[in-house]
């Protein structure tokens, strides 16, 4: 059997509100092959941020860990000292988040920012690190990389300073890149780009991906495997080819048929979504059984009152439904 490369194991996340200590996140599970890129989706709230933070290592109060196993090749990181995850962050799990200026320090030129990644990882020495971050960042298609390595990140536009991330985050050839809503911030034909370089380059390098977006045709084109999400559980995983076709929870078939469709936008002339109604409930109204009954179409007694066990659907699948078969 082989390992995989992330095996995250019914995890729970913490949240201590006034008086009282409520599961953010509970019994997520989902597992990573080498190379492999994986999606989790959800509407906002869900927990998918804070499931990444979970991996990074990276969750501070009022959240922390409340139980479940992480492991990284089959090591198990969960309890990690913060020295080690430092050690790990960046050199062999690396993170980009949803808006490239708060990551990236003004006061520094982005060269400078990409070489310490070399510096700090691989101690090499300043020189060698500038050569190599140049490098880095013609990889990530920067134009004119010998000049762009002295600018600021305000002197970038939005999808140049989301390439010097990328350029950051593969630095060191991490195994894992966790991508947090990496383009959600970015105008749709640049969204394009970044996505395609992001796949090509964890692709050239065999980097795993843990892509997390609200958008599920992003996530299902460029992921083998998808997860929903839905108000701090999974709901559904399939492959991703499978989750369109035969989308088996009441909540990922929501999602599915929001989704513009091109033959309905060219018969009707413009494009027709449909609205998941109702929204999310908050992490302290979270409602008893199926978190998803308020909302449900196919609602019944039993989704009010216990929690759906997972069934399992082909390929490794699995679904969280009292009315599924
Ligand atoms: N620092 C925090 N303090 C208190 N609650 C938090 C904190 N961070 C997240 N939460 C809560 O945890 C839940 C999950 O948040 P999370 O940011 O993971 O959602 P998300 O799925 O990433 O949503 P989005 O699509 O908006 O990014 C939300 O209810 C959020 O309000
Ligand atoms: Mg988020």
């Amino acid at each position: 059997m082989t390992v995989p490369l992330l095996k995250v194991d019914n995890l729970r996340i913490a949240l201590a509100g006034d008086g009282a200590t409520y599961n953010a996140v509970e019994n997520v599970s989902f597992e990573i092959g080498r190379g492999e890129a994986f999606g989790l989706v959800g509407e906002s709230g869900c927990g998918k941020s804070i499931t990444a933070l979970a991996v990074m290592g990276l969750l501070r109060r009022p959240l922390s860990l409340g139980g479940g196993r992480i492991a990284l090749d089959g090591e198990e990181i969960q309890d990690a000292s913060p020295a080690e995850m430092r050690r790990l962050r960046g050199k062999r799990i690396a993170m980009i988040f949803q808006e490239p200026m708060t990551a990236l320090n003004p006061l520094s030129p982005v060269g400078k920012q990409i070489a310490e990644m070399f510096v700090l990882h691989e101690g090499m020495g300043w020189n060698e690190a500038m050569d190599r971050a140049e490098e880095a960042l013609r990889q990530v298609r920067v134009p004119s990389p010998e000049r762009r390595i002295k600018d600021y990140p305000h002197q970038l536009s939005g999808g140049m300073r989301q390439r010097v991330m990328i350029a950051i985050a593969l630095a060191c050839g991490p195994d894992l890149l966790v991508a947090d809503e990496p383009t959600t911030a970015l105008d749709v034909t640049v969204q394009a780009e970044i996505i395609d370089l992001m796949a090509e380059l964890c692709a050239a390098k065999g980097t795993a991906i843990l892509m997390i977006s609200h958008d599920l045709g992003l996530v299902a084109n460029m992921c083998k495997r998808v997860a929903v999400m839905y108000a701090g559980r999974i709901v559904e995983s399939q492959a991703a080819e499978a989750i369109f076709a035969t989308p088996s929870h009441p909540y990922t078939r929501g999602l599915v048929d929001s989704l513009p469709r091109l033959g309905e936008r060219s018969k009707r002339g413009r494009q027709r979504l449909r609205e998941i109604s109702g929204v999310v409930p908050s992490i302290a109204a979270y409602p008893a059984g199926c978190r998803f009954n308020p909302r449900c179409p196919s609602v019944t007694d039993v989704c009010r009152e216990m929690v759906p066990e997972a069934t399992p659907l082909p390929a490794e699948g699995l679904v969280r439904c009292h009315h599924h078969g």
